[in-house]
């Protein structure tokens, strides 16, 4: 059975993770319209993830006696100046869900819910893994300035993007 504390706190995971999906989906959206293809499938194959992070939440809370609360969420950004500034708020974004996930095992701690706990592990892998390919990619997206062949380049090889981490050795 959860604690109510520990009911709130994964409650608030769970529209953080659905924010993370709209936030990439508008993303995706903006990509697209913009004619980067490639960029656009790998928006849209984050937002998938994200929701895929909702869900396994949504069915732990009720799983655990608890009852998973689908929330109103804020509208993300739909447009952007620049395909830097997208990819900058894709990893200010991944630096600030592992922070909510580092207070959400604070909390299990204290509550002392271990099963809470170890559930959690796999978000803590999950968000180096995330945090690393966001990194990886907004270093190369650094590299290429305003070039517009760069671009077309990455825009290309953004879908087969692979990133190697410890996380990866210990996958679910
Ligand atoms: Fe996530
Ligand atoms: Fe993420």
């Amino acid at each position: 059975m959860l604690s109510k504390t520990i009911e709130e706190a994964l409650n608030n995971q769970i529209r953080v993770e659905a924010e993370s999906s709209q936030i990439y989906l508008a993303m995706a959206c903006w990509a697209e319209v913009k004619g980067l293809e490639g960029v656009a499938n790998f928006m849209y194959a984050q937002s998938d993830e994200e929701r895929e992070h909702m869900l396994k939440l949504v069915k732990f809370v009720n799983e655990r006696g608890g009852h998973a609360k689908i929330s109103q969420l804020k509208a993300p950004n739909v447009t952007f100046k620049s395909f830097k500034e997208m990819f900058e708020k894709l990893f200010e974004h991944e630096v600030f869900v592992s922070q909510s996930i580092n207070e959400l095992v604070h909390i299990s701690l204290q509550e002392r819910d271990y099963a809470t706990h170890n559930f959690l592990q796999w978000y803590v892998a999950e968000q180096i893994e995330e945090e690393a390919v966001a990194r990886t990619i907004l270093d190369k997206i650094n590299m290429i300035g305003d070039d517009k062949g760069g671009l077309y380049l990455f825009d290309r090889d953004i879908e087969n993007l692979t990133v190697t981490t410890a996380a990866i050795d210990n996958p679910e």
